[in-house]
């Protein structure tokens, strides 16, 4: 398994990604996914925030997108991750996520933020991990298939505020960041 960043040739093996992942995980994503036209302007196109997978043999198993906020919050990007069902577990959604980190530090973004569904035990575990700590708490925000109205939470990472916390998990080595 490896985490690449997303490139034209990967583009047909996203497209059955996306179309293999089950209808409520596809809704973390707020983009077009099934759309190869869409699907393949991101792999063609220059990106401010950047997007990943991860990749076994021809598959991709993953995806991980930063997208930079309009306006006057272009300096905020947002985290869209998620993980093959099959593949879940197994620490490659922890992997993305820092790769993300890693790419929105890198190409300039000082707060990051991830929108993540309250009970999602997975993601706050991994984003809480990486420096990201809980900001907004939107109660009844989300719908789900069921019908049954759930919270939602915004996690921010201030990345200024944390190089210790990066530190702790080497992303700091990896941006060339000063010790301390
Ligand atoms: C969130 C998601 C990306 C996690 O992917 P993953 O590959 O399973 O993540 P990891 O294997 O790296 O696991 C991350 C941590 O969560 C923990 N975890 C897994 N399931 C858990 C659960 N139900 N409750 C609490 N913690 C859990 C794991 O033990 C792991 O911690 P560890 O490394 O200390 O053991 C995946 O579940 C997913 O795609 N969900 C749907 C989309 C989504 O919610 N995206 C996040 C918001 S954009």
């Amino acid at each position: 398994m490896a985490v690449v960043e997303l490139g034209p040739e990967r583009c047909d093996a996203l497209l059955r990604f996306f179309g293999d992942l089950p209808a409520g995980d596809l809704t973390f994503i707020k983009e077009e996914v099934t759309d190869p036209e869409t699907v393949r302007s991101w792999a063609n196109g220059e990106s401010a925030g950047g997007r990943w997978v991860a990749v076994e043999g021809d598959e991709v198993t993953g995806y991980v997108a930063v997208r930079p906020l309009p306006g006057w919050s272009d300096h905020v990007g947002e985290v869209r991750l998620v993980v093959a069902p099959s593949s879940r577990g197994s620490g490659l959604g922890r992997e993305l996520a820092r790769q993300a980190l890693v790419g929105a530090v890198s190409s300039g973004l000082s707060k990051l933020v991830v929108e993540v569904v309250a009970e999602q035990g997975a993601a706050l575990a991994l984003f809480t991990d990486l420096g990201f700590s809980g900001e907004a708490l939107l109660r009844d925000h989300i719908r789900d298939r069921d019908g049954e109205l759930r919270d939602l939470m915004v996690l921010a990472h201030h990345v200024s505020d944390t190089w210790s916390g990066m530190d702790t998990v080497g992303i700091a080595d990896e941006l060339g960041a000063p010790a301390g």
